[in-house]
């Protein structure tokens, strides 16, 4: 169905591409692995006309084709769901399928019914119960990126490529994604997926293409190869994932909520948060679990003040009762937040790697000399392993996993005494996940305090002391982590 021959493809100091060869047969899905930095984003913008200026062919049904952009492609059958949002947060999610085709009557008009009828249809077979007319931005990053799988649907595309699509979804919306993905191969369609999620792409994909360093280095079918297999394959050796082992302190109470509540912004009789109570000791890690909806980010927010005074309840850090109202006064007393939605809140993307880096210290601190910048962007560059040219490189030039690396960076640099990290490793390889996962336990290890929100039960198993579960803004359970298991934590978010 689509041919990828010979294709090369470079940016300044950047081999993103050498020489890739691939297959993709109608009626299957064939995935796509390899680190953060591999080269697998570029290769579907290459292969959508979004990068023009590349070496190699390209061949649909056999034939040779050169897109001119992804409106060219998508006319040619050819869709991409790409890795990071493209949805514009103040048009509804009609206005936002329909943006650039919309439909017209006979007189002319925009069809509004008529597009409004549409959505409605792929929303609900998304089994998304949302109006067409609902702003983008009033939706969560899961939903939003499910809204971006129905603008691709809506194309009817032949080949569909998609670019990490679960990576914000939750367990129940992935597997109606794949749901959908079942169907779209029965009709003879071809997908590429990319994902960092290994078990899904043994549920899901007939074939597999394993990228390193911008060559495709082994490809084959999926039924006759094994996780560990693939790993070694993209990474070069085993990775090992251990439990959290170092014990904490429990004489010192580095975070105490009491009773927080926060009502839900129209319903008057619903709250997003429920009388939440939980303790963070010093040099502990505790998890957050719940399905999406359940108030996880919602917590995370009040706690760093970004309700303001809507959030009631107390909150002690280090045993001093704090008031917080605003990022700027958490900031202050030692809170740290990594949000979940990079794009949005937790880089700039056209300021480089330095700047972002420094970006939080920076705002406490006054002005950071550029030796000291570099300094600081050279350290994390290095301990958080970031795929680079240099400290220069714009965040946008960067891959979806490194750039989730500077946000981590960003936040490392304010030497926090609580660090909340919302989904930390969303979209990170396996390899550079552990390498994570290490230095969480590290940090954690030489007295910070750390709430981890993760929708990944064996990430939430791998790092946390306690467990708390969230479901419909209260807590349902909480487990010591030997203790805790999927099955508990399900059941409890359930
Ligand atoms: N527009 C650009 N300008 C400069 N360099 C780029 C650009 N786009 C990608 N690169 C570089 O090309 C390489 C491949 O990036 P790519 O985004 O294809 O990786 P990826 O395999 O999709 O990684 P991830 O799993 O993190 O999404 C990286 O080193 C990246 O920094
Ligand atoms: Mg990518």
């Amino acid at each position: 169905m689509l041919e990828a021959i010979n294709i090369s493809k470079s940016f300044p100091g950047v081999k993103a591409l050498q020489g890739v060869n691939l297959t993709f047969y109608p009626g299957t899905v064939n995935a796509i692995l390899g680190e953060n930095g591999a080269g697998k984003s570029t290769l579907l913008k290459v292969l959508t006309g979004v990068y023009t200026n590349y070496e190699g062919e390209i061949r649909l049904n056999g034939e040779l084709v050169r897109f001119t952009g992804i409106k060219d492609a998508e006319a040619a059958g050819v869709g991409i769901i790409h890795q990071e949002l493209n949805l514009i947060p103040q048009l509804s999610i009609a206005e936002n399928l329909y943006l650039g085709k919309e439909l017209r009557n006979t007189f002319g008009l925009l069809d509004e019914k008529a597009m409004e009828k549409r959505t409605k249809e792929l929303l609900s077979k998304l089994n998304l119960h949302l109006s067409p007319g609902t702003l983008v931005q009033n939706l969560k990053v899961g939903e939003q990126q499910l809204i971006e799988i129905a603008k691709a649907l809506l194309s009817d595309s032949q080949v569909i490529l998609m670019d990490e699509p679960t990576s914000a979804l939750s367990d129940s919306e992935i597997d109606n994604l794949h749901a959908i993905i079942s169907d779209l191969k029965k009709e003879g369609k071809t997908i590429v997926y990319i994902s960092h999620k290994m078990d899904e792409l043994f549920r899901i994909a007939e074939n597999y293409t394993v990228m390193r360093d911008g060559e495709t280095v082994d490809a084959g079918a999926m039924n006759e190869t094994t996780e560990k297999d693939l790993i070694t394959k993209m990474v070069g050796r085993d990775v090992q994932i251990l439990r959290k082992v170092q014990k904490v302190n429990e004489e010192k109470e580095a975070l105490k909520i009491e009773s927080l509540s926060l009502p839900h912004p129209v319903l008057k009789d619903r709250k997003l948060l429920d009388n939440v109570s939980l303790t963070l000791k010093q040099g502990e890690i505790i998890g957050i679990f719940g399905l999406m909806g359940a108030g996880r980010t919602e917590l995370l927010h009040s706690i760093f003040g970004l309700h303001g005074k809507k959030t009631t309840g107390d909150i002690w850090i280090n045993g001093e009762k704090a008031k917080i109202n605003s990022p700027k006064e958490a900031i202050k007393k030692g809170l740290a937040f990594l949000t979940e939605d990079r794009k949005t809140e937790g880089l700039v993307l056209n300021m480089d790697i330095a700047s972002n880096i420094s970006l939080t210290t920076l705002k406490i601190d006054g002005l950071l000399n550029e030796k000291e910048e570099e300094k600081l962007a050279q350290e994390y560059i290095k301990s958080l392993s970031i795929k680079t040219p240099t400290s220069k490189e714009q965040c946008v030039n960067l891959s979806g996993g490194n750039q989730q690396k500077v946000v981590l960076a960003k936040w490392l640099a304010t030497q926090p005494d609580v660090l909340m990290l919302d989904e930390p490793t969303r979209g990170i390889d396996i390899k550079a996940k552990s390498e994570i996962y290490d230095l969480i336990k590290k940090l954690a290890e030489s007295g910070k305090s750390i709430v981890l929100v993760s929708s990944e039960i064996p990430e939430i198993l791998a790092l946390s002391d306690r467990v708390y579960v969230l479901a419909e803004g209260r807590i349902t359970a909480e487990f010591e982590a030997e203790q805790a298991d999927e099955n508990k934590l399900l059941k409890a978010a359930i």
